[in-house]
């Protein structure tokens, strides 16, 4: 099944997944959610009706560990936390239409009805299970009060979840070597009856909705490994008092697992928004399916959200979602972020600097694609913010308006010529496109390219050299150009869209604005601009970095492992070579840019994919040894640098014509910075 491309005449419900309330945010939580911010009020720039909603977390062991530690009630403890989001959020412009939590009435009552439907559908059971148990503190250990090795990949891990390894979840009784982390004894297993859903029962349609959802490629195809084998059931209770009771019968002693009331939540909210606006029915669009409703989430809860949650909701007869986009981690220098070590960039450091909000979110979407990580660093972001938003989009505004106003009063009266007119709808068709396609970082780098095609047109036609006749059709085409650019832009950059707006005399919000607007006159009127961008400067940049290093010092002297790393390694550089190779040798080798057209895993090789590289004159057939490294799938599109006259070779049974280069264990692919087509020579 594909889905109608967007906009279509259902609402749309964007959702981001809920921040445990335990800590203070940081700049790997804010690039999910105002990568979902920037996807809603993209969609909102189609013309499509879209809402976003989210809240806090406020079950689980996350909370109760740390409330415990705070002497706390997990209650108190979690609601400060909530409130605190919801301080923050707005800060960064990230615009929930509604942000509930986990623990209100809605989302209570609306869990105890999905598991009352789930027990009236058949898809619960009673079994007995190994759970862990700490004899001395005389407790059940659910979910973080347990650690141990995970069975899959055998890497220290959580009691739920693989967080260090396969980041697969794990179900009580699984975790091998447990131990308790109330007091780091070894825990015992003992019998227990939980309560199941039948997983086992939904298979058949988890593998259908897989292949007709959409999103990301991550969230695409993770899923379909954990889904061909056997599906384990979901055991959906705990051993705990923070929670939400079970409803049914038989289990008055536990609650609920916080994975079943965490993604009902998305539900509740809307719910909650529906009725304070009574702008849509929320059952049409969540058990009708008369809706589109997109997850943004972490890639480390994929399989919460393509298994676990599309389960729940078939089990309860509710619609299935639309789209699951799996947003990268952000890492500092190579590494994942951590909370307790420090190695992280927080939320109110950011605003604290003095910072604009705006940069952050632009750098967030657009560092590199939806799914991969990013690797963070003041530099990068810099010269992402000096380079695109005020060397480009800031400066052609201002010359724009600056021009306008002085000469015209605003906007000329004049015709938009035909040339420009045609740029500005490519962008907004290639926009609309990179939207449909969950990508954001192509969406704002075309706003980006269309201001910069306003200044190479504004030098071109040098406008300061003509009568104001002649000068008037330049600039009122590059008027409407700096309308599009603030309209396409405004998901992004939303303060500094409305900002252009009014520079531009603009009665309305550049956030009221839709595709359409690119192409409407701007008014006859408006006074001088102010520059909209201010750079960040070297100096600044240095600060800031010092200031940052620092901080991984220290986290890197501290032994000890609070567990929410990622991608911790320590590369060993092998020795540069002593001999020297002349330029004529170096000559001789031939290589070029390429760009991937087909990638798929060779059959019975463990490691090597066969790969389709236009370079140019032709399209090679390459054989590379990354099929375990990479996406394959993902691949196609991406530019990469390839020795086109290494000599032929045959590697099971498939002809290699070239190599493609990459970096490291890891093998990262080398690839362009700039734009160089395939077929470029690399010199
Ligand atoms: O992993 C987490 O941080 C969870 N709090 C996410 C929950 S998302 C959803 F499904 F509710
Ligand atoms: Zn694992």
């Amino acid at each position: 099944m594909t889905h109608e491309d967007f906009p279509t005449d259902d609402p749309a419900v964007v959702t981001a997944g809920l921040p445990y309330a335990n800590g203070d945010l940081h700049v790997g939580h804010l690039r999910s959610y105002v990568n979902a911010d920037v996807f809603t009020r993209g969609l909102r720039k189609l013309g499509q009706q879209a809402v976003y909603v989210c809240g806090s977390d406020m079950h689980g062991t996350p909370i109760a560990v740390e409330a415990a530690k705070e002497g706390v009630s997990p209650e108190e403890f979690a609601l400060r936390h909530h409130e605190q989001y919801q301080e923050t959020f707005p800060e960064f412009n990230v615009d929930f239409d509604q942000y509930g939590h986990t623990h209100d009435e809605t989302n209570t009552e609306l869990t105890r009805e999905f598991v009352r439907a789930w027990e009236a559908n058949g898809y619960v059971h009673e079994k007995e299970i190994d759970v862990a148990y700490d004899p001395e503190a005389d407790q059940w250990l659910p979910d973080r009060f347990v650690e141990g090795t995970c069975p899959y990949c055998g890497e220290h891990a959580r009691g739920d979840e693989c967080d260090e390894g396969c980041q697969r979840h794990l179900e009580p009784g699984e975790i091998e070597d447990p131990v308790s982390t109330i007091t780091g004894n070894p825990a015992e297993y003992r019998k227990r009856e939980h309560k199941f859903l039948r997983l086992s029962d939904l298979q058949e349609h988890l593998q259908g909705f897989i292949n007709r959802m959409e999103g990301t490629s991550n969230a695409k195809h993770q899923p379909l490994e954990w889904i061909e084998g056997d599906l384990q059931d979901l055991c959906i209770t705990r051993d705990m008092d923070w929670g939400i009771d079970y409803p049914g019968e038989g289990a008055e002693d536990l609650v609920l697992y916080v994975w079943v009331d965490a993604p009902i939540e998305y539900v509740s909210a809307t719910k909650q928004y529906c009725e304070r606006t009574g702008d849509f029915d929320w059952e049409s669009v969540w058990k009708d399916g008369d809706g589109e409703v997109v997850h943004v989430i972490g890639r480390d809860i994929i399989q919460h959200h393509t298994v676990y949650w599309p389960a729940m909701l078939e089990a309860a007869d509710y619609a299935e979602p639309r789209a699951v986009c799996a947003v990268g981690f952000v890492n500092i220098d190579g590494k994942g972020l951590s909370t307790s070590k420090n190695r992280a960039i927080w939320a109110r450091e950011y605003l604290d600097e003095g910072l604009h909000p705006d940069l952050l979110r632009y750098y967030m979407a657009t560092a590199s694609g939806f799914e991969r990580d990013v690797n963070f660093s003041w530099e990068r972001f810099a010269q992402r913010v000096n380079s695109e938003l005020a060397d480009v989009v800031g400066n052609f505004v201002y010359r724009a308006l600056l021009f306008a106003s002085r000469n015209f009063g605003g906007t000329p009266d004049a015709a938009v010529s035909d040339e420009v007119e045609t740029e500005i709808a490519q962008a907004m068709d290639d926009y609309e496109d990179a939207l449909n396609d969950y990508d954001l970082r192509s969406a704002g780098e075309r706003a980006v390219a269309l201001a910069r095609f306003g200044n190479e047109y504004i030098q071109h036609n040098e406008p300061w050299k003509l009568d104001d006749d002649e000068a008037a059709p330049v600039i009122r085409d590059c008027v409407q150009l700096v309308k599009a650019v603030a309209v396409l832009l405004q998901p992004f950059t939303p303060e500094k869209a409305d900002e252009a707006y009014r520079q531009l005399g603009e009665p309305d919000t550049a956030a009221d604005a839709t595709v359409g607007d690119c192409l409407q006159a701007p008014p006859a009127e408006f006074g001088e601009p102010e520059e909209l961008f201010e750079k960040v400067e070297d100096e600044r940049v240095a600060e800031l970095d010092e200031a940052l290093q620092a901080k991984i010092e220290a986290a890197s002297s501290d032994e000890g492992d609070d567990g929410d790393v990622s991608e911790e390694s320590d590369v060993e550089l092998e020795p540069l070579a002593d001999e020297r190779v002349s330029f004529e040798d170096f000559q001789e080798l031939d290589i070029r840019v390429g760009e991937v057209v087909a990638a798929e895993g060779i059959e019975g090789a463990d490691d090597l994919a066969r790969l389709e590289v236009d370079i140019g004159h032709e399209v090679r057939q390459v054989v590379a040894g990354i099929k375990q490294l990479h996406d394959l799938d993902a691949l196609p599109g991406t530019r990469v640098v390839v020795v086109a006259n290494l000599e032929q070779a045959e590697l099971f049974g498939v002809e290699s014509n070239g190599m493609v280069l990459a970096a490291g264990e890891d093998a990262d692919l080398l690839t362009t910075h700039g734009d160089s087509e395939p077929g470029t020579k690399v010199k």
